[in-house]
């Protein structure tokens, strides 16, 4: 979950990490840390509780320089956020220094073979067992790359770790296993990062590393081993591109509300050469395994949170447009279901970042059955990219307010397009659904365009502690995507329910001190989810209706209506979550918090 940099060159390094830090920031940001290595070998450890900004005053005091550096900014898995348990962690006698991205299983076991070899620690993190078990592996062996090699294979769990020490400080040690890293490089430096979109102001020459991977960075040189310690390659680089200005705010306050503000402009690109004004659908990334596609019968999704949520919107349009049978499953569940799956199933693994632990592993799960893997991701070049067999770049640009925002709606169109790519027949509601995709831009502009109304709304319901979403069929998920949004970033209580399932339980809850936001929209499924609006009322339940139907007899039975733009039912989805999304982000400005980055959150979660 948290961001690592490392950095070598010819001049200071420390405004390059510190910059790179701050970029990641939003991976991890309970505390961060730099450890600067000089000419002479003399090492600098800065850390400190807190963001980015902190530490940035901790070392303006300083002002250290360096050519070798490593940063690290924190989400704590093992170990409250403290300067002692922040990285880089380092050996007893301060000769090797570490940052670590995810989680040693098996810490306690080494820490206490350690321990009973005279090691002593100072932090509870599992991390800190690195350093000091390549220490003891170097007493043995006496070279610094074997030493990091036989500790790796100690290791259990998931890591990428970059390790720099006073033994070879013309060097970085990395490696990973199920956490990204990536190597950038320069004429004359060299970055090593957790996330391309860190580096890629400084380079967009890079060279993802594989799980297993080992890197000896030099300047000069950049090798890469095995765990055995047989050199395998030099690293292979490649240009990526990579539009650096979503990488800062320009004029607005925070990431989140320029990210939903991008929508028009992201659903434009995701459609972009992709749903032609002929009404053909043309999904490049998918070319190279249309015949596999044509025989498929059956489709397991899997995704976590907000993906998750997009996955069940998937569920339904694929469903109706290509008739095909789908599941979705929670990516943390799917991993352990002993589930009949036959090769003529295809899995689709949806992530914004590509990154998260628990959908990596449920694409590790199906590895051998033989089944096509496809990936609906937004980072390119991400690990789950790269896993799977095919897929379709959401193109949403990079996001970086940890609530998704503009990533969910572009997933949510490039299921919109894979389900008419998908689909087998030519009817009208093919077309009324491609009609609506390109219509779908403006009509997401109208609704930015009440964002005043909707934080009026706000206003007025910021004395309530609880909500409920509820709404049917495609509304069902923006009614759970809804909740999650409001409590990610104001951390009020809101739940997410089908109106189907309000009389099974829920209702219960229905006073009038908890509010209920009805998402109903025009079509058969309209009186149905209003009969369910009505017996909320019926129980003194404040309501906020959001419909795109103009129906005069609702106007006196809520206590408030948004109208968003109408459309048809699969894309007044999109244009109902950007008016959700907006009571969200209000919620979190009027209550003062940490918009994009709430707490105890990180933007990938790169552990399970
Ligand atoms: C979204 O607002 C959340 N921060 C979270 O639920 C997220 O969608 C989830 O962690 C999945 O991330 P991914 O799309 O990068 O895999
Ligand atoms: N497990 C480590 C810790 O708690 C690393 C956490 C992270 O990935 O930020 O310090």
């Amino acid at each position: 979950m948290c961001g690592i940099i490392g950095y070598i060159g010819n001049d200071n390094g420390v405004d390059y990490v510190l910059g790179g830090l701050k970029n990641l920031e939003y991976r991890g940001y309970d505390s961060s840390g730099i450890c600067i290595i000089n000419n002479s070998s003399q090492t600098n450890l800065i850390k400190q509780v807190g963001g980015i900004d902190k530490l940035v005053q901790k070392i303006k005091i300083t002002k250290p320089n360096g050519k070798l550096i490593i940063g690290h900014t924190r989400w704590a898995t093992h170990g409250k956020p403290s300067t002692q348990n922040a990285h880089p962690h380092f050996n007893n006698d301060r000769s090797i220094f570490i940052v670590h991205n995810g989680i040693i299983e098996n810490y306690l076991e080494i820490k206490s073979k350690l321990t009973s070899r005279g090691y002593k620690f100072i932090s509870e993190t599992d991390s800190e067992v690195i350093p000091n078990l390549v220490d003891f592996y170097y007493k043995k062996v006496n070279s610094l790359s074997r030493a990091f090699r036989m500790a790796l294979s100690d290791l259990k769990g998931t890591y990428a770790i970059c390790l720099v020490s006073t033994i070879e400080p013309d060097k970085i040690f990395v490696s990973r296993l199920g956490s990204p890293l990536v190597i950038g490089k320069t004429k004359d430096k060299i970055f090593v990062s957790s996330d391309p979109s860190a580096i890629t102001n400084k380079t967009k020459t890079v060279s993802f590393l594989n799980d297993f991977d080992i890197a000896e960075v030099a300047l000069k040189k950049i090798k890469i081993f095995n765990q055995k310690g047989n050199k395998v390659s030099s690293a292979k680089f490649e240009t990526i591109s990579h539009n650096d200005s979503q990488n800062n705010l320009g004029d607005w306050p925070n990431y989140m509300i320029k990210e939903i503000n991008q929508i028009p402009e992201v659903v434009e690109l995701a459609i972009k050469g992709r749903l032609g004004a002929n009404h053909q659908i043309k999904l490049g990334g998918l070319d190279d395994v249309s015949t596999q596609l044509e025989h498929i019968d059956r489709i397991v999704i899997v995704g976590c949170g907000t993906s998750y949520y997009a996955g069940l919107i998937g569920e339904y349009l694929i469903e109706e447009f290509a008739n095909i049978p789908v599941e979705v499953e929670l990516s943390s569940e799917f991993k352990y279901k002993n589930e009949p799956i036959s090769r003529s199933t295809c899995l689709i693994a949806i992530s914004q970042s590509g990154e998260t632990a628990d959908t990596i592993a449920a694409l590790n799960k199906v590895k051998d059955f033989g089944v096509l893997k496809l990936g609906i991701v937004n980072s390119i070049g991400s690990t789950i990219s790269r896993m799977t067999d095919a897929g379709v770049y959401c193109h949403a640009g990079n996001e970086r307010s940890v609530a998704s925002t503009k990533a969910f709606i572009a997933q949510v169109t490039v299921l919109s397009l894979l389900a008419l790519r998908l689909a087998k027949t030519r009817n009208k509601s093919v077309d009324d659904l491609m009609e609506d995709l390109l219509n779908l831009p403006d009509k997401i502009r109208k609704v930015l365009d009440q964002s005043e109304q909707i934080q009026k709304l706000v206003h007025k319901y910021i004395k309530y502690k609880n909500f409920l979403f509820i709404g049917r069929k495609y509304n069902y998920p923006i009614a759970l995507e809804g909740a999650l949004k409001l409590k990610e970033v104001s951390y009020v209580h809101a739940e997410g329910y089908s109106a189907g399932e309000m009389k099974h339980g829920p209702i219960a809850l229905i006073d009038k001190s908890f509010p209920t936001i009805v998402i109903a929209t025009k079509g058969d499924l309209y009186k149905k989810t209003i009969s369910n609006l009505l017996e909320i009322k019926s129980r003194g339940g404040p309501i906020i209706l959001i419909t795109n139907f103009q129906d005069q007899k609702i106007k006196n039975m809520v206590d408030d209506i948004v109208y968003v733009p109408e459309s048809g039912e699969e894309t007044a989805v999109q244009i109902i979550s950007v008016a959700l999304q907006l009571f969200a982000y209000y919620f979190s400005l009027a209550l003062g918090k940490n918009i994009d980055k709430p707490r105890n959150l990180a933007k990938s979660v790169t552990v399970e």
